[in-house]
This record gives structure tokens, C-alpha cells and sequence, in this order.
């Protein structure tokens, strides 16, 4: 919708006398007005089909008169917001009030003053731009203060997050570092103590014995490995806490995303493949330790999102303007869009408590953001999910 006045605004005359249909025309095309006309209330609802941006409506036709037109203008929706301006012989106030009542804007009486018919004609097209301006404005306003507002829940929550994780790191990790040594220590303590247990195992004559030797080895390691979990997620937390760090320098690219590939060769011996297209001259300005757990944590999930035997995983660098453009593709088993608007949240995870902490994306986010940088799900045709990271670029020397 036009939301200002057109140059040559279309007004739409309705009278059942082609003489008047002739005079308010030649008022009205000298001042730059396009001029419709038809002769009938009928003809009316047809030409109001075109969206005048305003209507001059005789009252007194036949078959349908003005008053009747206009209450059928205003029940359609697509010309219900076109003003309409009653001009009429008739004085009475009854026939005034009924036509403002009905939705017209203005009554002007016949016959009128050239001058003030093109003032009020003008009056009233002004009034109907600067209300489309202002539902606009509101519009737009309302959208801001909704985006504003889910800003400011989402930073509060990341930053209550920051500050909680900070403290309740430190304290998980006292008691798990000793937890995870009394385990070690439990385990030479069975190497001693394993064998001779298992030489008396024949005394016991309820064979329950057996059960629980043959298992305690088992049992250690399910405690260590539980361990072990406590302090990745305790150290996801960390990172999440300290996101962005600050000791930045600059580095090569292509040596963080390497590097970040040998801490994840373990995962990748199988027949998973990696295309690396990472130019040698990109650099950047980073901390690389959080820089080196972005590519860290998209490469796991796309490791986990991909088949074992035919996995693909795309790393594609370009120095765009001063922008570097990184992008991180997999033919895995793709992100839905019902979760799209909910993976870098923390916490957000589908791989069940016991596989994902859900952090991975939201530290990725944080940190990227830290570099001055943006990351984005890109929708894509092929098979799998597409992450890009847009940097600020760096010069190598
Ligand atoms: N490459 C991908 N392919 C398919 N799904 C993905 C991909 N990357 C992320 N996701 C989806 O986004 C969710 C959130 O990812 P995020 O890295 O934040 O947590 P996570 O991987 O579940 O847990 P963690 O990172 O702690 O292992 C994942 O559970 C998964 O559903
Ligand atoms: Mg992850």
C-alpha cells in the first residue's frame, strides 16, 4: 500500500448527471488530479474496484443513491478505507449527520466554491497519507519494542547464565577432581586386592561373590566416565562464562580450523570426509582458544548429525569486502525448522541429557559474537545443515 500521497492522486466522481460529472472534472484535473466518473451507485462499486484514493458521491440517484453506495463501499474490505466525500443539494441536517454516520468524511453542499472543493478534496487525502503513515510507524514501532524486548530476555538470560556458571564450575569441580582421584586410587587399591579376593571366591557358597567381583572393574569405570562428563560439562560452563576472552592476537585461520581437526581426530578416523577450502592469507584478530572450540563444537555436531560410512563435512573460507566468510556444511541429517529458532540456546538439545549438555551452539554463538562476528543457520537444498560465520577480516603477514 502507498503509504504517502501520489503525485497524480485518482479521485472517482459519482453523479447521475453527466453535466456535474463534467464541472467537478474540470475543477479537478487542472490541480492534478486523474478523474474517474461513473453515473451510478452501481458503476461506483465497479470503478471503487481500481482504489481511488478518494470518492465524491452525489446523494440522490437513482435505484441506489449515494448514502446506499457508500454503506456498501465501507463493507468491503478492499474499499473500506477509501475516503468518501458526500456532495449534495441536500441542506437538511438529517442528510449530513446520516452521511458522516455512514462513513463519509466530509459533506460539501451544492453548489459549491471551486476553491474549497480542490482545499477540502486536498484536506482529506493529506489525512488519509498521514494515517497510513502512522499505522505504519505504530507497526514498525510495535515489531521494535517485541524484537527489543526478546533481546533483552535472551542477554539477561546469557548473562545470569555467565554468572552462575562461573560460580557453580568452581564448586562442582572441588568434589569431582576428588571424586575422580579416590576412583583412581579405588582402582590400584583393586590391582592388590582383585586377586586375592578371587582366590577365595570358591568359600562363598551363595556365588554372589563372583557377581560382584567380576562387576567392580565394570563398575569403576562406569564412575570414572561419569566423572569424566562432570568436568566436560564443567568446563563447557567455564567457556561459557569467560566467552570471547582477551588475549587476542592475530592468527592464521586455516591453523585454528587444523588444529581444531587434530582434537577431533579421534572421532573422525571412520569414513567421514572432510573438504577443506581454507585460503592461506585469511586471518584473525581472535582469542584462539575460543575461537578453536567454535570450530570444535560445530565439527562435533556435524560429526554426530553424519552417516559414519558416507559423512561429508564442507569447510569453505572467502575474504568477502573486509568480511571473512566461513562456511560449515554437513550431509547429515539436517536441523528442522520447528527447531531452527532453538539451537543456539543453551540448553537446547535432541541428543537426550545423556549425549548433549545443549551448550555446544550457544557458547559458539557467544563467542563469535565476542569477535564482533555473527553466526547464522543458512537454509539450504542439499542434504544436511550449513552454518555461516561472518568475521571481520584480518590481513596475514
Ligand atoms: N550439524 C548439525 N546437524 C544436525 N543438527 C544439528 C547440527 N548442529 C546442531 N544441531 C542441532 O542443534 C542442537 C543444539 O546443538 P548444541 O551444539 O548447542 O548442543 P548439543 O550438540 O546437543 O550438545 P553438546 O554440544 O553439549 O554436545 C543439537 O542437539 C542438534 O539437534
Ligand atoms: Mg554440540
Amino acid at each position: 500500500m502507498e503509504t504517502s500521497i501520489p503525485v497524480y492522486p485518482t479521485i472517482l466522481i459519482v453523479d447521475d448527471v453527466p453535466i456535474n460529472l463534467k464541472v467537478v472534472r474540470a475543477h479537478l484535473e487542472p490541480s492534478g488530479y486523474k478523474v474517474l466518473e461513473a453515473g451510478s451507485g452501481q458503476e461506483a462499486l465497479i470503478q471503487a474496484e481500481q482504489r481511488p484514493d478518494l470518492i465524491l458521491m452525489d446523494i440522490m440517484m437513482p435505484d441506489m443513491d449515494g448514502m446506499e453506495t457508500c454503506r456498501r463501499l465501507k463493507a468491503n474490505p478492499h474499499t473500506a478505507e477509501i475516503p468518501v466525500i458526500f456532495l449534495s443539494a441536500l441542506t437538511d441536517p438529517e442528510s449530513r449527520t446520516g452521511a458522516l454516520a455512514i462513513g463519509g468524511v466530509d459533506f460539501i453542499i451544492k453548489p459549491f466554491d471551486e476553491e474549497e472543493l480542490i482545499a477540502r478534496v486536498k484536506i482529506h487525502l493529506t489525512l488519509r497519507y498521514q494515517k497510513i503513515q502512522l499505522e505504519k510507524y505504530a507497526a514498525e514501532l510495535e515489531q521494535m519494542v517485541e524484537d527489543r524486548t526478546r533481546q533483552l530476555i535472551h542477554a539477561d538470560r546469557l548473562a545470569t547464565l555467565g554468572t552462575f556458571s562461573a560460580g557453580m564450575a568452581h564448586e562442582i569441580n572441588n568434589p569431582n577432581t576428588f571424586i575422580a582421584g579416590n576412583i583412581q586410587v579405588l582402582q590400584l587399591f583393586w590391582k592388590t586386592a582383585g586377586p586375592i579376593l578371587k582366590k577365595h571366591i570358591a568359600e562363598d557358597s551363595t556365588g554372589r561373590l563372583i557377581n560382584t567381583v567380576n562387576e567392580i572393574e565394570d563398575i569403576f569405570d562406569d564412575m570414572l566416565e561419569g566423572s569424566r562428563r562432570i568436568t566436560s560439562i564443567v568446563n563447557s560452563l567455564k567457556t561459557y562464562a569467560r566467552q570471547g576472552g582477551v588475549n587476542k592476537e592475530t592468527i592464521q585461520l586455516l591453523s585454528i580450523i587444523d588444529d581444531a581437526l587434530k582434537l577431533l581426530q579421534h572421532r573422525l578416523k571412520k569414513g567421514i570426509s572432510i573438504h577443506l577450502d581454507v585460503p592461506l592469507a585469511l586471518s584473525v584478530f581472535c582469542d584462539y582458544q575460543s575461537l578453536s572450540q567454535v570450530f570444535v563444537n560445530l565439527l562435533n555436531n556435524a560429526i554426530d548429525a553424519v552417516d559414519e560410512q558416507t559423512g561429508k563435512i564442507d569447510i569453505i573460507a572467502k575474504g568477502i569486502n573486509d568480511k571473512i566468510h566461513i562456511r560449515i556444511q554437513d550431509n547429515g541429517s539436517g536441523i528442522p525448522e520447528t527447531i531452527a529458532d532453538n539451537i543456539f540456546d543453551p540448553f537446547f538439545t535432541t541428543k537426550g541429557k545423556a549425549r548433549g549438555t545443549g551448550l555446544g551452539l550457544s557458547i559458539v554463538k557467544g563467542i563469535v559474537e565476542k569477535h564482533n562476528g555473527s553466526i547464522s543457520l543458512v537454509p539450504t537444498t542439499k542434504k544436511g545443515a550449513s552454518f555461516l560465520i561472518i568475521l571481520p577480516f584480518t590481513t596475514h603477514k
